[in-house]
């Protein structure tokens, strides 16, 4: 059975109001246990609406979300355990935080679980560790940090609930190449130690590459492809019309491949391509 299945979701927003927006239309989909999903699409296509739908926060006008087999709407015990079993990071975490100390922040969601004092505390340590944030950081106000390390206390803060899966809503937007590297890094490190299930929601197909094994893409509120990395990117007009391209270094592998040069073209990064080089040149190619 798949931990999380989407059957038949809609959602409008403003319903019955001059402004009423369809923002998802008929959204089919499962992820199985352990797995990393990516979801990409264009702005407004309508990936933070439908992720939300993952832990109750917004409830479907039509259709269901089924966490291990049961609808999570069936109750509103469910529907509350959702919060805690489906953890979601949103999109530029950092403006949430509110504690006067990091230790504070990551403890938040565990303290509202209702955990004793040793078993918080041995989750906030765990989690800073995933994060790279040091001991002795537990004490600083959380608004002395970089905008990098705000935005770790606010990941850890909700590895900290230990999730069956974990969702982060664009968790590299906004920084720079090195920044987004060592999230994407530890969020995949997160994934292999825990064997946690993870969904990664994204506009950048060069950042989601090489760490998901499935790419579903949302296209105007509805899924235009569910698949590997490799069979998504072979679309490359029709994501270009939907507003995503392929990583440039994708496109220089298959326009090489063109030229007659038998490269592998499952290359999504810089440090991909060095490989792929090296392995071609020992091969004897030129
Ligand atoms: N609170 C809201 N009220 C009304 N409409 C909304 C609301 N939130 C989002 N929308 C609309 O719903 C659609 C989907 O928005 P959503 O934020 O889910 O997209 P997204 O894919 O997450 O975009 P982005 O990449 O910019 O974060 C858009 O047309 C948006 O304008
Ligand atoms: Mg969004």
């Amino acid at each position: 059975m798949s931990i999380l299945e989407i059957k038949n979701l809609s959602y409008k927003y403003g319903v019955g109001t001059p402004f009423e927006i369809a923002a998802l239309d008929n959204i089919n989909f499962s992820v199985e246990k352990g797995e990393m999903v990516a979801i990409i699409g264009h702005t407004g296509s309508g990936k933070s609406t439908l992720i939300q739908h993952f832990n109750a926060l917004l409830k479907a006008s039509e259709g269901q979300v089924l966490l291990d087999g049961k609808d999570i709407n069936e109750s509103r015990e469910s529907a509350h355990k959702a919060r805690f079993r489906v953890g979601l990071c949103f999109q530029y975490p950092e403006y949430q935080l509110f504690e006067s100390t990091v230790y504070k922040d990551i403890a938040f969601g565990p303290t509202n679980m209702g955990l004793d004092k040793a078993e918080i505390d041995r989750r906030v340590r765990k989690a800073a560790e995933f994060v790279g944030l040091k001991e002795s950081m537990f004490e600083k106000s959380p608004f002395d940090l970089s905008g990098g390390e705000k935005r770790r206390v606010a990941i850890a803060g909700v590895m900290a609930m230990e999730p069956e899966i974990l969702i982060m809503d664009e968790p590299a937007a906004g920084l720079d190449p090195r920044g987004r590297r060592v999230i994407l890094d530890l969020i995949r490190n997160y994934r292999e130690k825990t064997g946690s299930t993870v969904i990664i929601v994204s506009h950048s197909m060069e950042d989601v590459a090489s760490v998901a094994d499935r790419i579903i893409v949302l296209n105007k509120g509805k899924v235009a492809f569910n698949d590997t990395v490799d069979a998504v990117f072979s679309h490359e007009s029709e994501l270009r019309e939907m507003g995503l391209n392929i990583p440039q270094i994708t496109k220089i592998f298959s326009e090489l491949k063109k030229f007659g040069f038998n490269l592998s073209t499952d290359v999504y990064t810089v440090d991909d391509a060095a490989e792929e080089i090296l392995r071609y040149l020992h091969k004897g190619g030129n």
